[in-house]
């Protein structure tokens, strides 16, 4: 990609052929140079089973060519055709409390089941033979957010599937056994064939049960997608990927799917009614950047209103360019939109889009049509990574196992306090690359660790060697206490963690629903004076460590709250309660930055969002004041130059360009 990928989802097929050749001289009027076709078109490409009709696909693809365009061809298969449906009744997605789903909606398909399989194959097979060679097939959109609605199936196909899975994975069931704890009520099996999905049952469901179904529905999708992408590759030359939902898709491990595809590609949307939606949306993209290893694209995000929220609310004047901005500074090389031209019919019919109902004499176009030209002048950060010298871990499966039942406190949320750790740093204006528990942290000042229910030995390991050898380790409570099968690590808690914090921990004291906690600073840490601490207090027995605030109330009054370990050249911190706020969160992180020599930006006002990007520097004001931010440069947009201080109006973007 030589320039910033620009576009949206295109779906032709909702409009009268005349409407095609305006899409394409408006898109070229907006800069558009890729998009998305044919995601959603099984059933008007094969109307019954083994007849095609390509004639609309042929023209807007020549359409398309001809006007410069690129295709991203979708492969269609989230949205089975009725035909198949009826021919194939086994097929349909059966919910864990047993429904079979009906038609009538995309997705309600069982990704195990054989026949549903054979017509993914088909299909792809067909679309390969007929556009593989074309030249205006840029990038292959594999299906589309596997896993949106059908993570996971219980039909009996899925059981077997699982079986099968299981038998692969431990050979002997006696060593599923022994990793599952079957000795726990004595739910032993005999063979593989006992085991079932864990559909709804009385409570308390072995928790290696339920981990290993969710690695398992998990692995089902992407079988599919590498059905997909292989037919593809003895056809096409183009890339190919598959659209992710980073964070907001709990089921799907992306970081096993980050070696599937060949650029990662995300939609993000943004959760409108939160008043700080633009921590979330950086955080997304800080995350996304990780799973890809480096650029990334997004492959859906919207100009204003979604339709599926709660209530759907419009994106205030400015604020499209200023999330899409964000991602571009994080990391994105292309961004492309859901989706082009408003539909007029079907359920997301109030979904904003680059061509509203309204037409051009609109504000989302006249935004989106600066935007393009905007990015024709970006072309320089292409293929550039981000730097950061902070890193916070993030793991699927330490989300999936924290929130299953019978936890100490229905209050222990994985994004919980990820959101909160990173929010803090966001505030900060310190840029976050996130990282998996048992990756390289070498190049990192400093790591956070703010829900790591879940640590396997290595990951126990690589985090004690990191400080060792001169890291800076922040963690938060309920971290390194169970290792992949959710077996507590032998000993006290936190067994992944407790040499490398230098305490145990006596016992858990969660605290009551809405129940705070006054932290008292040990004297001379300056830390943790005047904070409070919700959701969590334990005993804390230090072994190594020392206490640098201590419980002022509650169960463990007196005892510490939060914790400092010299270890080898680094330190690890530990916090035993939930902090929030600037006395508390921000007061521990800042602490540990200057410890570990973290460099922050200085001087920039709250709430502007300032992030280093391939030699350019992007100025992103999220408040409605305009304000000045130190430094200088030149604007890579207009070429105005700066000696001083940069204005940056309210809600606008400034990016400078190193000279
Ligand atoms: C998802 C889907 C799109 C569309 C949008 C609407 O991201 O991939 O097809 O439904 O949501 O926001």
């Amino acid at each position: 990609m030589q320039t910033i990928r620009y576009g949206g989802d295109y779906n032709p097929e909702q409009w009268p052929e005349e409407t095609w050749r305006e899409d394409v001289r408006l898109m070229r009027e907006a800069g558009v140079n890729l998009v998305s076709l044919g995601v959603f078109n099984w059933g008007i490409i094969e109307p019954a089973p083994g007849e095609y009709d390509w004639s609309g696909l042929d023209e807007v693809i020549g359409l398309l060519h001809e006007g410069g365009i690129g295709v991203d061809l979708g492969t269609p298969t989230s949205s089975p055709p009725a035909w198949l449906r009826k021919a194939h009744p086994e097929i349909r997605l059966v919910d864990r409390e047993g429904r079979t789903l009906a038609g009538g909606s995309r997705h309600g398909v069982c990704p195990s089941a054989p026949a549903y399989r054979d017509a993914c194959a088909s299909i792809v097979e067909q679309l390969a033979a007929r556009y593989g060679g074309h030249p205006a097939v840029e990038l292959w959109h594999v299906h589309n957010e596997y896993g949106w609605a059908n993570v996971e199936c219980y039909c009996e196909a899925s059981t077997a599937a699982f079986q099968a899975w299981l038998a692969a994975k431990y050979g002997d069931v006696d060593r599923l056994n022994a990793a599952w704890g079957t000795a726990f009520w004595g739910l032993v099996y005999r063979s593989f064939d006992q085991i079932e999905a864990p559909a709804v049952a009385p409570p308390g469901v072995n928790p290696a049960l339920q981990l290993d179904w969710k690695r398992f529905s998990n692995d089902e999708h992407i079988a599919n997608y590498r059905l997909q992408r292989e037919i593809i590759a003895r056809r096409s030359k183009a890339p190919a990927t598959t659209n992710f939902m980073i964070p907001n898709c709990e089921g799907m491990d992306y970081w096993r799917w980050a070696g599937e595809v060949d650029v990662v590609a995300n939609n993000h949307y943004l959760i409108a009614e939160r008043e700080d939606h633009q921590i979330e949306l950086s955080m997304s993209a800080d995350l996304t950047r990780a799973v890809a290893g480096g650029p990334w694209m997004i492959m859906e995000h919207s100009t204003s209103a979604v339709n599926w929220q709660p209530r759907n609310i419009a994106k205030t004047p400015g604020e499209m360019r200023r999330n899409s901005l964000a991602h571009v500074a994080r990391g994105a090389d292309g961004l492309m939109f859901f989706q082009w031209r408003a539909s007029r019919a079907g359920a997301e019919k109030f979904h904003s889009a680059m061509v509203p109902h309204g037409g051009t004499d609109t504000q989302v176009w006249r935004d989106v049509a600066a935007l393009g030209r905007d990015l024709e002048r970006l072309s320089g950060v292409v293929g550039t990574d981000v730097a950061a010298d902070v890193a916070m871990l993030w793991d699927w499966e330490s989300w999936w196992a924290l929130e299953l039942e019978w936890r100490p406190s229905v209050d222990l949320k994985y994004r919980e306090r990820v959101e909160a750790y990173y929010a803090a740093l966001w505030r900060q204006h310190v840029t976050v690359d996130f990282a998996h528990p048992e990756a390289d942290l070498s190049g990192y000042r400093l790591v956070v660790a703010p829900s790591s229910y879940v640590l396997t030995d290595a990951a126990s390991k690589n985090l004690r060697g990191y400080v060792e050898n001169g890291g800076h380790l922040v963690v938060s409570y309920f971290s390194g206490i169970v290792d992949e099968h959710d077996t507590v690590h032998p000993g006290a808690h936190p067994g992944a963690l407790r040499e490398t914090l230098g305490l145990w921990i006596e016992e858990f004291h969660p605290l009551r629903e809405g129940e705070e906690l006054g932290l008292d600073s040990a004297s001379g840490a300056g830390i943790g004076g005047g904070a409070a601490g919700r959701i969590w207090s334990e005993h804390v027995r230090l072994d190594g460590a020392r206490a640098v605030a201590h419980f002022a109330a509650g169960p463990d009054r007196g005892r510490p709250a939060l914790t400092r370990h010299d270890l080898g050249r680094g330190t690890a911190w530990y916090a035993a309660t939930a902090l929030d706020g600037p006395t508390g969160l921000n007061d521990l992180l800042a602490t540990a930055m200057e410890a570990a020599g973290v460099e922050r930006p200085q001087g920039i006002p709250a709430n502007v969002e300032v992030v280093r990007r391939g030699g350019h520097r992007f100025l992103i004001n999220h408040t409605a004041q305009d304000v000045q931010v130190p430094g200088g440069g030149v604007d890579a947009l207009d070429g105005t130059a700066y000696d001083g201080p940069v204005p940056v109006p309210a809600g606008g973007v400034v990016i400078l360009a190193d000279a």
